[in-house]
């Protein structure tokens, strides 16, 4: 439920279609903070209806840990929208965190889908605004308008990238998302990332990267994962479960990094409580209160992760 997932790390975001009842049985299984059983594009248009009771099947009897669960529905301009939130939310809504709708243009996409969770949240039984909401940007019209989309509601949780629908949607000359699109001439990725991550921290938003296609070379994902990673980005989409080690590994800070920030926390703490100073050196490094700022959210990004801090 959105209180509860709000708090949790997202850096491996699992991706199940929602139509084989072999990969969901093994999805919880799989070491990733974030699972999404899906009904869009990884289901067949005549399995579509029938993955509905699979998906509700899987939520509700599958040996879930804590991760959080998401479904991902049918985009607004397909005929199966509706009927996705009323029979999975309808049907599995207790354990549900958080609905991921796809292909989102504009903000009234998802005030349409937070009208209809809240009738069937009220039918179900469940407190209005228990399910969050992920919004997908993979067009050029969401990014344009992904301000907007990103203060449309407070059912809100993150933001995710689609590259493949958004490199189709933009007309680029690829045929598969990989790491060569971040080393070409020109990377329209960047813009992206960079617009998407402003939109989404301004409303308090995780920010997550999308598939990487070519599954079996982990070494290539590792790079693209550590461009989003390098931004800021809370983690990134996984298609398999080795896919989602590796995402854990990139958007968890390193231990150095870790200890390093609970030190310069303790720095700052001693020089402006205990000798009333704003601005002290740490080894070579000037630090002050954005520096204790920024500690923090490594320290916070950290914890959410399991990590401790070394011994002295
Ligand atoms: C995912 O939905 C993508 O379009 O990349
Ligand atoms: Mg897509």
């Amino acid at each position: 439920m959105s209180q509860r997932s709000r708090q949790l790390p997202r850096r491996s975001c699992l991706s199940t279609p929602g139509s084989s009842d072999r990969f969901l049985a093994k999805a919880p299984s799989a070491t990733a903070d974030f699972s999404f059983l899906d009904l869009e594009d990884s289901v067949a248009p005549k399995e579509k209806v029938a993955a509905r009771a699979k998906v509700v099947n899987a939520l509700t009897t599958l040996a879930w840990d804590d991760r959080v669960l998401c479904v991902r529905v049918n985009a607004w301009d397909t005929p199966w929208t509706y009927g996705d939130v009323i029979e999975v939310v309808g049907n599995a809504g207790e354990r549900l965190d958080e609905v991921m709708l796809p292909k989102v243009r504009r903000a009234s996409d998802v005030v349409a889908l937070d009208l209809l969770l809240s009738q069937v949240e009220a039918n179900a039984g469940l407190p209005v605004g228990h399910i969050g909401i992920e919004a997908q940007i993979e067009t050029a019209e969401g990014l344009i308008n992904v301000e907007e989309i990103c203060a449309s509601s407070r059912r809100l949780e993150s933001i995710v990238f689609g590259p493949a629908d958004f490199a189709a949607s933009i007309g680029m000359p690829v045929t598969t998302i990989d790491e060569s699109i971040h080393q070409g001439p020109s990377n329209p990725f960047t813009y992206v990332f960079s617009k998407m991550l402003m939109a989404g921290r301004a409303n308090g938003l995780h920010v997550i990267d999308g598939p990487f296609l070519k599954v079996r070379d982990l070494d290539a994902l590792r790079f693209a994962a550590s461009i989003s990673a390098s931004y800021g980005f809370d983690g990134k989409w996984a298609l398999t479960p080795d896919q989602a080690l590796v995402l854990n590994e990139v958007y968890s800070p390193s231990q150095e990094l870790f200890d390093k920030s609970f030190d310069i926390l303790d720095a700052y703490k001693v020089a402006t409580d205990e000798n009333r100073i704003g601005a002290v050196m740490f080894g070579d490094e000037m630090i002050d209160e954005a520096s204790a700022k920024i500690a923090n959210s490594f320290v916070a990004r950290g914890v959410r992760s399991g990590m401790t801090r070394s011994p002295k």
